[in-house]
């Protein structure tokens, strides 16, 4: 907290910020920082002398002391080198944002350290949030390291390996039918019994822990910030906390030049910030059926719908939506050609990058970043299944290989 200066509301009031806040309806809370002082007595080199996870970053984190976060070891995660993919796309450079790495599979858990780790030091006992599913598995892993209790909403669809992270840790963890109505819910609950409502964008810890992933996208291009970036877009919280980061790095003179451009994808069965961009609406409407695979990007009236609109009109960005059937496609393509397994929603980026470069937003030159925000292994039953033959000799097993490459030569080709 040294350098925390206070939480500023999206309508301009100033709070202090020794307390837990929510932000009233319609609006958003965000930390500000004395970025002058960082500046005077750090340089951007002193973050390598950290740890090698969210915690380098400390001086850039609301948490009064990161000696005593809660952290599983969350961040650092590598940007991965892409080059067979960048050929094939035909840009200039091309990097995976791995953020499967992360202790519960996703990104989720920067802003789940973050959060929890502040909100223990103020002495809050138990949060509620809903969740399609990861940021419940995430959070109910570092409720149970703290000690403290964080209550899950989740819809009867949300992955096997959500729930056995939600059961297996004991927190206590609720379905509800109509998925529409869990924010309402979430915000009742927490009203009638005191708990703090920690959904996406309504308090500003989150926001600050997924900020880390801005912060090391930019120290692992050398200090420097990619010509495009895209990310698959639930709520918003992760890319306005990304661009958060790009701007108090502009801020304290450690990075130079534009914003990336920001592509963003979303599933095309829950698509309504694609929908409002291509409206060209500032606001989004709320998106009536949804038809998505279990898993992230189930946000139907994203609260950071505003923001990111304005994000993407002003860095001259696009947004995309993609089917299922061309997410699942473009996982197995990330797989078979980089050896990264991502979770469908995440592989949505890739076929959004192709969308963009046909629409003319990227260029044969730009240095693009994918946001890879969580695992395959979240997401097992999404995928064909893996059917492959069985050997009874060892006469049979050339043979059985060669068709086998067979089959992986033409899923290449077919791409
Ligand atoms: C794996 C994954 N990626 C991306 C998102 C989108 O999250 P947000 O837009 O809130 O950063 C989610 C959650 O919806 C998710 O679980």
């Amino acid at each position: 907290m040294q350098y925390v200066s206070h939480i500023e509301s999206s309508s301009g009031e100033r709070f202090a910020a020794d307390a837990p806040l929510v932000a009233r309806p319609g609006e958003t809370l965000e930390f500000r920082y004395h970025l002058d002082r960082i500046a005077a007595q750090m340089t951007r080199e002193d973050f390598a002398r950290g740890p090698a996870s969210i915690w380098r970053y400390a001086a850039l984190l609301p948490v009064a002391d990161p000696a005593r976060a809660v952290t599983l070891g969350e961040g650092w995660t590598p940007l991965i080198d892409a080059p067979v993919l960048a050929r094939r796309c035909g840009v200039g450079a091309l990097w995976l944002k791995d953020e499967g790495r992360n202790p519960s599979g996703t990104f989720k858990d920067r802003g789940a350290a973050v959060a929890i780790s502040r909100y223990r030091e103020l002495g809050v006992r138990t949060m509620m949030l809903n969740s399609s599913g990861n940021a419940g598995g995430s959070w109910s892993l570092y409720a149970a390291r703290a000690g403290v209790t964080s209550v899950n909403l989740l819809p009867t669809d949300a992955q096997p390996s959500v729930l056995q992270q939600c059961r297996t840790t004991g927190q206590p963890t609720l379905f509800i039918d109509d998925w529409h109505q869990a924010g309402a819910m979430v915000a009742g609950a927490c009203e009638l019994n005191g708990w703090l409502d920690v959904r996406t964008l309504k308090e500003p810890c989150r926001l600050e822990g997924k900020k880390t992933m801005g912060l090391e996208i930019a120290e692992q291009l050398g200090w420097t910030l990619p010509d495009a970036l895209v990310y698959p877009m639930g709520g918003g919280l992760g890319a306005l906390a990304i661009y958060k980061a790009f701007e108090e790095l502009r801020a304290l003179g450690w990075v130079e030049g534009p914003l990336p451009r920001l592509i963003i994808t979303q599933y095309a069965g829950c698509a309504p910030l694609v929908k409002a961009f291509d409206e060209g609406r500032e606001t989004c409407e709320t998106w009536g059926e949804i038809d998505i695979p279990p898993g992230g990007l189930k946000s139907p009236n994203p609260l950071g719908g505003p923001g990111v609109l304005e994000l993407l009109r002003t860095t001259g960005g696009g947004a995309f939506a993609v089917t299922t059937a061309d997410a699942l496609a473009a996982a197995d393509e990330m797989a078979a050609s980089e050896g990264v397994f991502p979770a469908p929603e995440c592989a949505t980026t890739l076929a959004g990058l192709r969308a963009a470069q046909a629409r003319g937003l990227i260029g044969a030159h730009s240095r693009v970043v994918l946001v890879i925000t969580g695992s395959g292994l979240k997401s097992i039953p999404t995928f064909a299944p893996a059917r492959f033959p069985v050997v009874r000799t060892a006469a049979e097993v050339a043979g059985a290989v060669a068709a086998a490459r067979d089959g992986r030569s033409s899923m290449q080709r077919a791409q």
